[in-house]
């Protein structure tokens, strides 16, 4: 009679010594054994076989771990203290020349570096949001026929009042969450004085001054007193300092839902100090962006008394400043990774 336990040990040190561990499987014992059950009583076949089996299964699982060991020795093991090849060429199709940072957020950072000297906090926008946001909360009900200059793009995905969250159509979106955050200046006799510069959609037909998708720059300020001259010189400053010479401001009036007045501001054509030029479309002037006096329904719909505190807002493209200050005829050309363009900031 076999020992299966003595095979057993036997069987699992003759997998662990070899190279080919499952030969050992047709190792001829096994014959023997199964030979044997016939020739036993029909009440100890069952305990016999199954001593058996349990015995090809430990047999088994040696084998698999040993299989597992010779395959992980023929690996060449792996040095992670070996320094980089600094020598060795490059892999094709890897850009051997370093990039630069994109135009538009080079121009961002300036722009956000001059209003944070001016006091201002900086805020970046969202890229979909609610129209709460975007609309209710700037003094445009539902139905309002100015929502339909800010024809942007849905999302299937709905707020809890059942509206499409949008892709918001202008940084203005950020006013009442801004106005809210920095209520708390206000009373402890602080202005607010905030910017968000960020990404804008619109549903737009594309051409050489139009983008479906582009930038703006948006500031608020808020306290007591606050009259429309510190908009203009507040605004005025600020361009000053982006185009690094004086200008020269004009306010038209215009209308926008959330500011009351509303205007238009225009600056004197810093590339031909009024004469006309193909910048300024030879009219010496141009309308830069919006503005005014923010109306109370915005200020009240953030919680702050508009018999207390006045504010001013503006608004505008910063596509549209880099490209006049870097005279850059397309504004398509900032998405359309033309890299001799982009080599150039
Ligand atoms: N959000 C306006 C637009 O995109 C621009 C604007 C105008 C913003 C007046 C303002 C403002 O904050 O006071 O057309």
């Amino acid at each position: 009679m076999i020992d299966i336990d003595a095979l057993k040990n036997d069987l699992i040190s003759r997998v662990a010594d070899s190279d080919t561990p499952t030969e050992v499987l047709k190792a001829p014992e096994f014959r023997e054994l199964y030979a044997q059950i016939p020739t036993l009583a029909p009440e100890e076949r069952g305990v016999f076989g199954k001593r058996v089996n349990e015995l090809k299964v430990a047999v088994e699982s040696a084998v698999v771990a040993r299989k597992a060991e010779l395959e992980s020795a023929a690996l060449p093991p792996i040095d992670i203290t070996a320094p980089f090849d600094v020598n060795a060429s490059l892999p094709p199709l890897i850009p051997s020349t370093q990039g630069t940072q994109h135009p538009i957020s080079q121009e961002i950072e300036y722009m956000s570096d001059i209003l944070q000297r001016m006091g201002f906090r900086v805020y970046d926008s969202r890229e979909i949001d609610d129209q709460y946001h975007m609309f209710e909360t700037l003094n445009f009900p539902k139905g309002h026929p100015a929502r339909d200059d800010y024809d942007t793009f849905m999302t299937v995905e709905k707020d809890e009042a059942g509206d499409s969250l949008i892709a918001p159509a202008h940084t203005s979106t950020m006013q009442n969450r801004i106005l809210k955050e920095l209520k708390p200046l206000l009373e402890s006799g602080e202005p607010i004085a905030a910017t968000s510069i960020d990404r804008v959609f619109r549903n737009e037909d594309l051409d050489a001054r139009h983008e479906h998708t582009f930038y703006q720059h948006e500031g608020i300020y808020v306290n007591k007193g606050v009259h429309a001259g510190m908009l203009v010189a507040t605004l005025q400053k600020f361009l000053e300092e982006y185009f690094g010479k004086p200008i020269e401001a004009r306010v038209n009036p215009f209308y926008f839902p959330f500011t009351e007045p509303s205007f238009e501001f225009s600056l004197g054509c810093p590339f031909c100090d009024k004469a006309g030029c193909s910048v300024c479309g030879h009219a010496g002037w141009i309308e830069l962006l919006g503005c005014g006096m923010i109306h109370p329904n915005v200020l009240k719909a953030a919680g702050i008394d508009p018999e207390v505190y006045t504010g001013f807002a503006w608004g505008g493209g910063v596509d549209r400043l880099i490209m006049m200050k870097h005279n850059i005829e397309d504004v398509r050309y900032f998405q359309s990774a033309k890299l001799d363009f982009l080599r150039q900031f």
